[in-house]
């Protein structure tokens, strides 16, 4: 069983630090909202802007035997009529086993229970296949497709948006 806790201490942000461990993921994972690579200065104020912004943060943990261990990181951003569920990620070495998934209906889980609104948006690049298979697999169907979204090297990424159909 996972549950979502606070992302707040000094022992969180060194974490995600080295889960971030490329330019690639650190666009996967956060779109242009950081420079490669995460450092203490660049998260202190990601948590700052979020106290300001009504963003929640949250690490995710799984409880065995007693022991917590932190699996994944998630986001919620508030808006006046919808959410938006952002920023995941599950850490390299627990990927594939089903953590994603549970996060994701977590999230919508504490949205419906703690957040008064109906319509949970988010989006993702087109390549991130694993990405949407996981959100499809939860009844997120696309919208809208944002062509050129951004350039990585030579590449040029799309980035779609995805809707929680109720
Ligand atoms: C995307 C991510 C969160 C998925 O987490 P995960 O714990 O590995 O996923 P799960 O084990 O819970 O898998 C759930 C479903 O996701 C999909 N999925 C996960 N990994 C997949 C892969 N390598 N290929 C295809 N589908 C995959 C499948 O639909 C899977 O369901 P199934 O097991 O019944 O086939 C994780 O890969 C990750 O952190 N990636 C890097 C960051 C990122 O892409 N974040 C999302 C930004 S929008």
């Amino acid at each position: 069983m996972i549950q979502l806790e606070k992302f707040e201490s000094k022992e969180d942000i060194l974490r995600l630090i080295k889960w971030v461990d490329s330019t690639r993921l650190n666009i996967i994972w956060a779109s242009d909202k950081f420079t490669f690579p995460l450092d203490e200065d660049q998260l202190v104020c990601y948590l700052n802007d979020a106290k300001k912004n009504n963003i929640l943060i949250f690490k995710v943990l799984e409880v065995i035997n007693n022991k917590a261990i932190v699996v994944g990181h998630a986001e919620l951003d508030i808006f006046e009529n919808d959410i938006k569920i952002s920023r995941l990620l599950i850490d390299k070495t627990q990927r594939g086993k089903g953590y994603g998934e549970q996060m994701v209906k977590l999230l919508i889980k504490y949205i419906h229970k703690n957040l008064n609104h109906t319509s949970i948006f988010l989006t993702v690049f087109t390549f991130n296949k694993p990405a949407i298979a996981l959100y499809e697999k939860l009844g997120f169907e696309t919208v809208e497709i944002d062509p050129d979204f951004m350039s990585y090297e030579s590449e040029i990424w799309d980035r779609q948006k995805m809707i929680l159909k109720n």
